[in-house]
Formats: C-alpha cells, sequence, structure tokens
C-alpha cells in the first residue's frame, strides 16, 4: 500500500524494478527522488493514478530477490557499478558525442537545439571522465577498505580527506549537475521525439540519449541512494 509521503526514491531502494516506470513518465529518481511521488506528478502534470496502476504491477509480478542490490555486499555493488555503468558510459559517450556533432552540423541552422544539445554532451563526456575516475581510485577503494574493516572488526582504516561524507558531497554535486544536463537534452529534444524527416543519425542519437539518460539515472541511485548511505553508516561503526 502506498502512503502519499512515499517518495520516489523509497519505490525504487525498496524494488528496483520501479525504476522502468519512473523512466517511463520521465520522473528523476535518483538526484530529484527526495520529492513524494504526489508532488512530483502535480510538479510534471502527470496522472498520478495512472502511475500507481504501473507500480503496483511491478512490484506484484513475482520477483527472485537475486537482482536487488540492496541486499549485494559492498564489493559487488561497486564491482556491478563500474563494471556496468562505468563501463557503459565510457563505451557509449564518445559516439553519442560524435553523433551529437554531425547532426548539429547538419541541423544546427535550422534547428539550433541541436547545437545545445551537442555543446551540453561535450560537457557530460568531460565532467563524467573524470568524475568516475576519482570514484575509482579514491572513494571507490575507500568504501571497500572501510566494508572489509567492518566485516573483520577491523580498526577503521584512516581517509586523506577526512570524513567519507566530504567526498561523497562533492560527487552528489556532481551527480546533480550531470542529471540537469540530461534534464536539458530531453527538454531541448522534446522528450527525444525526432522530427519527420530525421535521418538515421538523428533518430539514433536520440535513442541513445534516451538510454544514456535511463542510464545515469540507474547509475546514480545505485551510488546516492545504496552505496553512499552505506558507506557513511560503515565510516560511524565502532570498530
Ligand atoms: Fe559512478
Ligand atoms: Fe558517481
Amino acid at each position: 500500500m502506498t502512503t502519499t509521503t512515499e517518495t520516489i526514491r523509497d519505490f525504487v531502494t525498496g524494488d528496483f524494478r520501479t525504476a522502468a516506470v519512473f523512466d517511463k513518465y520521465g520522473l528523476d529518481f535518483c538526484c530529484g527522488g527526495g520529492l513524494p511521488l504526489e508532488d512530483a506528478c502535480r510538479k510534471k502534470g502527470l496522472d498520478l493514478e495512472a502511475i500507481r496502476r504501473d507500480l503496483a504491477e511491478v512490484v506484484a509480478t513475482p520477483s527472485s530477490g537475486i537482482d536487488d542490490p540492496t541486499r549485494w555486499d559492498t564489493g559487488k555493488l561497486i564491482d556491478h557499478i563500474v563494471g556496468t555503468h562505468h563501463a557503459y558510459v565510457r563505451g557509449t559517450l564518445p559516439t553519442i558525442v560524435k553523433h551529437a556533432r554531425k547532426v548539429a552540423s547538419v541541423y544546427g541552422a535550422a534547428m539550433p537545439e541541436m547545437v545545445a544539445i551537442a555543446d551540453l554532451m561535450d560537457r557530460v563526456v568531460g565532467e563524467m571522465g573524470s568524475h568516475m575516475d576519482r570514484e575509482e581510485k579514491v572513494l571507490f577503494p575507500h568504501i571497500r577498505r572501510l566494508a572489509e574493516a567492518a566485516a573483520h572488526g577491523y580498526l577503521r582504516p584512516a581517509a586523506p580527506f577526512g570524513s567519507v561524507t566530504s567526498p561523497i558531497s562533492v560527487m552528489e554535486a556532481e551527480h546533480r549537475e550531470a542529471g540537469d544536463e540530461m534534464a536539458e537534452v530531453r527538454r531541448l529534444s522534446g522528450e527525444y521525439t525526432p522530427p519527420a524527416d530525421a535521418c538515421t543519425t538523428f533518430r539514433v542519437l536520440y535513442e541513445e540519449l534516451a538510454q544514456f539518460e535511463a542510464d545515469l539515472h540507474r547509475h546514480v541511485h545505485l551510488e546516492n541512494n545504496i552505496l553512499f548511505p552505506r558507506a557513511e553508516a560503515l565510516e560511524l561503526l565502532e570498530a
């Protein structure tokens, strides 16, 4: 049974499969996920009852539970984030940027929003590369050590950055930035709707952008709503 105060983040943390419903309605469940569902629907002019029906249907479908990331240990969670989402970003973003530039050069005179989209994607590719490098080289190894220390009763590892909350705040701010940039891409593209006479590259670009945004939401959700709160809790544990 859902309540009026249940946030979008609560739904996705409770059952990861509900993420697909929020994708369908263009609702952000990672950075903007702190909003109660009812408020988010009002803000976007969406049909609350239709979304509730879709959510109820997803939740009622039997699940093996093996794909529930809240049950994974910290090592598995980090391996999944890096192996699935970081690899996806590194593997697809250069092609997306190339397609965005090509479409901007062909359609930009008549559709200046395509130049704005290409510029936004240039920013996203630069920011995401540096962001993921810092996660992989600094923050994630520290979180792994925190989890190992807790599992074996060792003394908490010292960190060069003091509390884990400091780098987490930086990462969360960067997540918001990337999320806002992709929300702007979504707006400029009319929810990824190509014009009737769009060429194949244009159509492929919009599909790639829609997939990229959906993947980013899952990626950021795993970090903001599962990994980071867990790291902060591990840091507070007594050795
Ligand atoms: Fe990440
Ligand atoms: Fe991140």
